[in-house]
């Protein structure tokens, strides 16, 4: 959570600042500041305030001199509320700083170092400033070396010392710090998306290795000052493609981009008609000689796993478990060294999942990382990862991320299958030809998304809304559900409609929206009756359906019909019309689609 930025060279530092700012906006809006230092008059200069960059901006406006270095923040608050003083950068006398991750023990550090009366911020940043400014007596390694002996729990630290023209410093624990350079200058962030469309590779920095970035190169350095090799990674995202086209929201555009996501993410996995994943490095041994699976994730990337886990039960016949990340360690789980652990994230960084995975590879589990963002924590930390290549991901609910991450795991799932001797050749051809026609009946659904539209209408003024089915469905749904209330603050509930009538169908009353998929031939009947059941209570259900299914004469507020694939490939049609629902109903809202409010898309804070 919250987005960092650095950069030092020929141009005018405020406006590509701001910009790159405008691209971390995901990781947190609440508030946002830049520092600059300007290399001539060696002034530093700090504007930051609550709001946003488009805030930030303006508030910048007015400024006129010019300088070549500077350093800006957009903010996720954890400690210390929204406000103009807690927004970073801080400064304690020659330090500017500005933080990403949280610092536990900053209020031991308060009393240690005794800054009770200097500080003005209640964050826990403005006191690694003034214990950075304590150390510091023109030299910087030895203040940065001495600091981060103190500081307890996950930061990116990127500074500047006033008397240091233009040279910015960062170290970083856990928390993601990438630089890269061009001919104009050296730049860091939190995440590639916001180093400039020049750049061509950049670099992951390596924990505790001290950074800095020159006007024409970036230094590493381990804390004993010898110098540190850089690994450069290619960046073969087309960051352009970060930018939301003629889109009005990137949720659109990335809802959109599904049926290239997923063709990408299979291209180079299915040779001559065979799932081959020898260019992830997946040895074989490893998927026929475990055990037990068990994926740790959160939120949507949890889902994906419960989607999965279905398939594992079929396919596999093994028993998967899936677990909240957040719980995974603090309920003593059976993991060993015949565990599979399949982490799956967006962005690699998610703090949860990357402490459940090295929980789980200290109690001898093999791990295999799904991961979108390249070189991110959780790639790192896994013996094996399989990256989906669903591209940038900028708005803040998960789409084209959460589809990539299911086919990634069809396809390992498959492969799975195939080495244990559960799928024979025609069964590997069936299976494929199912997979590869995901993206062609996403698209249809896509190209049908003014029927959506309609429906969404229907939900504006619902305060809440259920979504029921069972097996699959229900699956599908749980994400369905967290989509609709993070981007339209519709209370959502999923629920495997076989359970309703032990409590929940309380709740229904005359007009509760109810939507309700049916993809799954074993429960079709069942999940019918269990409709009949909610509109018996007066509830208004929206019916998604597969196509071909028969219905019985019920009344429904709507029904859209899903393309066909065989049942278990139904998440990829039905997740793309819960998707769009849930997009229409927050867009005619009049709500900020990709940036709802208290959420942020990178989460490592525990
Ligand atoms: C919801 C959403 C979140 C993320 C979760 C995990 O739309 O995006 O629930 O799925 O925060 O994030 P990653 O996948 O980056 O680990």
């Amino acid at each position: 959570m919250c987005g960092i930025v650095g950069y030092t060279g020929k141009e005018s530092v405020t406006d590509q600042l701001l910009n790159s700012l405008e691209l971390l906006e995901y990781r947190g809006y609440d508030s946002a500041g830049i520092a600059t230092l300007n290399g001539e008059t060696g002034k530093a200069k700090l504007r930051k305030c609550a709001g946003r960059v488009k805030d930030l901006r303006k508030l910048c406006k007015k400024d006129k001199k010019v300088s070549t270095c500077g350093i800006g923040h957009t903010r996720w608050a954890t400690h210390g509320g929204v406000s103009d003083t807690n927004a970073h950068p801080h400064r304690n006398g020659d330090v500017l700083l500005v933080h990403n991750g949280i610092v536990e023990n900053y209020e031991e550090l308060k009393d240690h170092f005794m800054l009770h009366k200097e500080l003005k911020s209640q964050t826990d940043t403005e006191v690694v400033a003034a214990v950075l400014n304590r150390f510091y007596h023109g030299n910087p390694h030895e203040a940065i070396r001495e600091t981060v002996k103190y500081l307890r729990g996950t930061f990116a630290l990127v500074i500047m010392f006033s008397d240091q023209p233009d040279v910015i410093y960062a170290i970083r624990n856990v928390s993601p710090i990438v630089a890269a350079y061009n001919e104009n200058g050296t730049m860091l962030a939190s995440d590639v998306v916001a180093l400039g469309s020049s750049a061509k590779k950049y670099m992951v920095v390596p924990e505790y290795v001290i950074m800095e970035l020159h006007k024409t190169e970036i230094k590493l350095f381990h804390l004993d000052g010898k110098p540190c090799e850089a690994e450069y990674i290619d960046i073969d995202w087309d960051t352009t493609r970060s930018g939301k086209g003629s889109y009005p929201f990137y949720m659109e555009k990335e809802i959109m981009e599904q049926p290239d996501a997923l063709k990408a993410t299979m291209e180079s996995r299915i040779v001559d008609g065979k799932i081959d994943l020898s260019a992830d490095g997946v040895p074989d041994e490893v998927l026929k000689d475990c055990e037990r699976i068990c994926v740790v994730a959160c939120g949507t990337a949890m889902h994906a796993g419960l989607v999965a886990q279905s398939l594992v039960q079929s396919k596999l016949k093994m028993h998967m478990s899936v677990e909240y990340a957040s719980e995974f360690m603090y309920a003593d789980p059976v993991i060993d060294d015949k565990t599979l652990v399949l982490a799956i994230s967006q962005s690699g960084e998610t703090i949860d999942t990357l402490e459940a995975l090295k929980y789980a590879r200290k109690q001898g589990a093999k791990s295999i990382a799904v991961i979108n963002v390249k070189g991110s924590s959780i790639a790192r930390e896994s013996d094996y990862v399989m990256y989906t290549a669903a591209g940038p991901e900028i708005a803040v609910a998960s789409t084209k991320a959460y589809t990539t991450q299911l086919i990634t795991l069809f396809l390992l799932i498959g492969r799975m299958a195939k080495v244990r001797g559960l799928l024979d050749e025609a069964a590997e051809k069936g299976y494929l030809e199912n997979l590869v026609q995901a993206p062609d009946k996403m698209q249809e659904v896509l190209d049908q998304r003014q029927d959506i539209h309609k429906i969404a209408r229907q939900m504006l003024d619902a305060k809440d809304a259920f979504m029921i089915g069972r097996g699959l469905d229900y699956s599908i749904l749980l994400e369905g559900a967290l989509k609709l209330k993070e981007v339209s603050y519709i209370h959502t509930e999923a629920y495997a409609s076989g359970e309703l009538k032990h409590g929940t169908i309380a709740l229904i009353t005359e007009n509760t929206p109810v939507v309700a998929t049916v993809t799954q031939t074993k429960l079709k009947d069942k999940e019918l009756s269990n409709i009949r059941e909610v509109q018996s209570r007066g509830a208004s259900v929206v019916l998604m359906v597969k196509d071909g299914f028969e219905l019985a004469d019920a009344e429904y507020a709507d029904v859209f019909t899903l393309p066909a694939m065989a049942d278990e490939f139904m998440v990829f049609p039905a997740s793309a019309a819960l998707q769009l629902l849930a997009y229409y109903v927050s867009m005619d809202k009049g709500l900020d689609v990709d940036k709802p409010r208290n959420l942020a898309k990178v989460v490592t804070v525990e």
